[in-house]
């Protein structure tokens, strides 16, 4: 099943409805005369919105009240109050996709996609960086960020940089949680991944047609099941989810801030203020000064870390010279 920001109206007047009356009782006549719709209308909707997880007590005479809202990333859940101007203002939603890159990439070069989010609640084929394969079991945000920079080529390698900041940031005002990141793409708690990053581009000469940025957050999965199946795959350094047992906190709260804070430190790229970001980078960058191996497809390389540079490339200072890294892992730090 799959939901857009631009369908289910009806749904959604029923829902929001609900939602600003929420410690009331509505009977189904009363629904059926504000919203104009049929009393069998009504109920459909209900139906449904209690089919997505939504809570909807009914209790005969005084007629239904909504209790508790749904867990699930639904489009109208993420636009309704978003404080962005262009990111998040279209949203795809699907129960279950392959992934939400190649979904995205179907749709990306649509000029009206510019700021668009796909989201899953469940990707069979989930994609991590260097094709690798990323397990997206129920419970973790997987989602893809369609965007149109003004930037030109040259600023492009900063903006998983800029993402890992605007991740890390979010995590913190929702969750409050300090997280590190960690080069190239990861987000990191106690030393154990909670979030990935990749980016997927087109390029048409020296502009950006567009970018599409993959995130994908383990927010609340069963890190043991995810890590039998994950724990021989290269660069595996232990996984971890970020919300705890007792916590409440709704994953639509973490993806929202992201948005907003993702729009701002775009628009700080767009402006040309590269060092700005990397020094936000730096501040929350881990084993800056300490020496690390690197992986890269030329064999590992060891040395210590000197932070990043304004084009998101890797300083490592060798015995024989000071290295800039494009690609790679860091193994061990
Ligand atoms: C990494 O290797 O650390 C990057 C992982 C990115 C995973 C996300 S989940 C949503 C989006 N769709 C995918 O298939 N991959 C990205």
């Amino acid at each position: 099943m799959s939901y857009t920001s631009f369908d289910n109206i009806g749904l959604v007047k029923v829902l929001a409805f609900f939602q600003t009356h929420d410690s009331e009782y509505l009977s189904g006549q009363d629904l059926s005369d504000v919203l104009k719709i049929s009393r069998v209308a009504v109920w459909k909707h209900i139906k449904k919105i209690q089919k997505l997880g939504y809570k909807i007590e009914s209790k005969q005479k005084l007629g239904y009240r909504l209790i508790s809202n749904t867990e699930k990333l639904l489009p109208w859940e993420i636009t309704q109050n978003l404080k962005t101007k262009i990111i998040g203002k279209r949203v795809y939603y699907f129960e279950e996709i392959d992934s939400t890159q190649n979904f995205a990439q179907k749709i990306a070069s649509d000029k009206k996609e510019n700021g668009t989010i796909i989201i899953a609640q469940k990707q069979t084929s989930g994609r991590g960086r260097l094709d690798r394969k990323w397990t997206s079991p129920k419970g973790g945000i997987w989602c893809s960020l369609i965007i149109h920079p003004k930037f030109d080529v040259s600023s492009s390698t900063l903006v998983p940089i800029a993402a890992a900041v605007a991740l890390s940031k979010s995590i913190e005002r929702s969750l409050g949680i300090k997280t590190t990141v960690k080069w190239p793409n990861d987000i990191t708690m106690n030393g154990k991944k909670v979030a990935g990053m990749l980016v997927d581009a087109s390029f048409q000469a020296a502009m950006i047609e567009y970018m599409i940025l993959g995130i994908g957050i383990n927010f609340d999965i069963d890190t043991k099941k995810v890590e039998k199946k994950i724990s021989n795959t290269p660069n595996f350094y232990g996984i971890d989810s970020l919300r705890k047992k007792r916590d409440k906190t709704p994953p639509k709260f973490l993806l929202k801030e992201f948005l907003v804070q993702f729009e701002k430190i775009l628009s700080q790229l767009n402006k040309g203020e590269k060092s700005k970001i990397v020094k936000e980078w730096t501040k929350r960058a881990e084993g800056i000064g300490k020496k690390i191996t690197i992986n890269t497809s030329n064999g590992r390389i060891s040395g210590i870390s000197k932070g990043i540079d304004n084009e998101g490339a890797l300083k490592l200072k060798t015995n024989k010279e000071l290295m800039r890294i494009f690609v790679g892992d860091i193994v061990l730090n």
